[in-house]
């Protein structure tokens, strides 16, 4: 299979699933009809290379070439699900890389020492459920099975219940120990979520490490009352201390260095002339130094019960540097290629924080943006990932 065709005709076979008319982005969240068709295309095209698929006992698939328990293997790959209106590349640039890398090694004759593996991680956007590489957080048992099973997504549906729809029994979902221990060391590649690469005007980047990163919840209530009649004095309105929270998220990033986001929030009753009784609002917070992410929530957590409310931790992901010992094979491999680290969270960093060796490469995005339907990479610069990525497994199985 000629691995550059094989990577343009996988990609415009994604291109329709899970896309909205009207935004042009992804909404490819955990076990829905789109992310049931996802795992369809993974376990074919697994398929079609005579690769054996496997799902572990946390909801990923596997997809095999050469046989799992043969010793450590060399897993790459990265996720295939989106946020609300995601980008394209986000996750399936991995996926399909890693599809296409195999796909070249093939080609040239390669005999792997070791098996390699092809990953779709689970839900790592967390865009239903709230919780971040909850499929990479279950396999290490980051993230207890009970814990996830309850979680529920916007409109009250289970975890449990959106596995079992989709045909996963959720009574069989566990940290997964032995498909763990198969994994010798993993190389995720991704598209960049910053300009770095462009402004460096190289296509390829090495990740150093990812920033540490967390996620809040901030619960608000006031009293529900007419928008029209209620005199100001008289409102209890949550909306204003939520408001003064998201500006104090702000300038507390910037007195700390880090970033903060509150992106997502849910308002009860919802209604354009209520005032709301309840307002829950969530908070993103990452950035180089973990003490001074740390300080600037306490602040908020500080503001949230002045207010009256409360800010609840959902996640949160320490300092990941990569693996220093793959890095360096990585650099002697790929001498150009700089060397980034990134604020975005990674399914790499849960395995990396498991104990096993990891390494990211990334892909220049010459828009920068992520998580929107501008996300973007240049098909030469994609085909120059699938290079990197099968030279580097090359190096690593040989
Ligand atoms: C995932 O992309 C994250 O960084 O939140
Ligand atoms: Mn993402
Ligand atoms: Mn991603």
């Amino acid at each position: 299979m000629d691995a550059t065709a094989g990577f343009d005709r996988m990609w415009s076979e994604l291109a329709p699933v899970g896309r909205s008319a009207a935004s042009g982005g992804y909404r490819r969240f955990a076990w829905t009809a789109a992310d049931a068709e996802l795992r369809e295309w993974f376990a074919a095209e697994a398929g079609r290379r005579g690769l054996d698929l496997t799902l572990d006992r946390a909801g990923n698939q596997w997809a095999w070439w050469g046989d799992p328990t043969a010793g450590p293997a060399v897993v790459i790959g990265s996720h295939l699900d989106s946020v609300p209106d995601g980008g394209a590349f986000d996750g399936p640039l991995g996926v399909v890389s890693a599809l296409a890398a195999v796909d070249v090694l093939i080609e040239q004759g390669h005999s792997p020492k070791q098996p390699v593996a092809v990953v779709n991680f689970g839900d790592e956007e967390g865009a239903r459920f709230g919780i971040a590489c909850a499929g990479s957080r279950l396999l290490t048992g980051a993230l207890g099975v009970d814990r996830a099973r309850a979680l529920t997504d916007g409109d009250g549906t289970s975890m449990a219940e959106a596995m079992g729809r989709a045909g996963f029994d959720p009574a069989g979902l566990a940290a997964d120990p032995e498909t763990l221990d198969r994994i010798g060391c993993f190389v995720e590649l991704h598209v960049e979520q910053g300009r770095g690469l462009a402004e460096l005007d190289q296509p390829i980047a090495i990740g150093s490490a990812i920033w540490p990163h967390g996620r809040w919840r901030i619960g608000l209530t006031g009293e529900a009352n007419h928008a029209g009649t209620t005199r100001l004095a008289d409102r209890n309105d949550p909306m204003l201390a939520c408001a003064a929270l998201v500006l104090a998220a702000r300038a507390a990033a910037e007195r700390y260095d880090s970033v903060a986001t509150v992106g997502k929030l849910s308002v009860v009753p919802n209604g354009v002339n209520a005032i709301p009784s309840e307002v829950t609002a969530w908070l993103d917070a990452r950035g180089p130094v973990p003490a001074r992410v740390r300080q600037l929530v306490a602040e908020l957590a500080a503001a949230a019960e002045d207010a009256g409310g409360s800010l609840v931790e959902e996640s949160w992901t320490e300092e990941t540097p990569f693996d220093a010992g793959l890095m360096d094979r990585l650099r002697r491999l790929l001498p150009d290629a700089p060397v980034l680290a990134t604020g975005a969270g990674h399914d790499a960093g849960i395995l990396a924080n498991a104990g096993i060796p990891t390494a990211m490469l990334f892909v220049r995005n010459p828009t920068g943006v992520s998580h929107s339907p501008a996300e973007h990479a240049e098909l030469a610069d994609c085909h120059e990932g699938v290079r990197a990525l099968s030279t580097v497994i090359a190096e690593l199985t040989a």
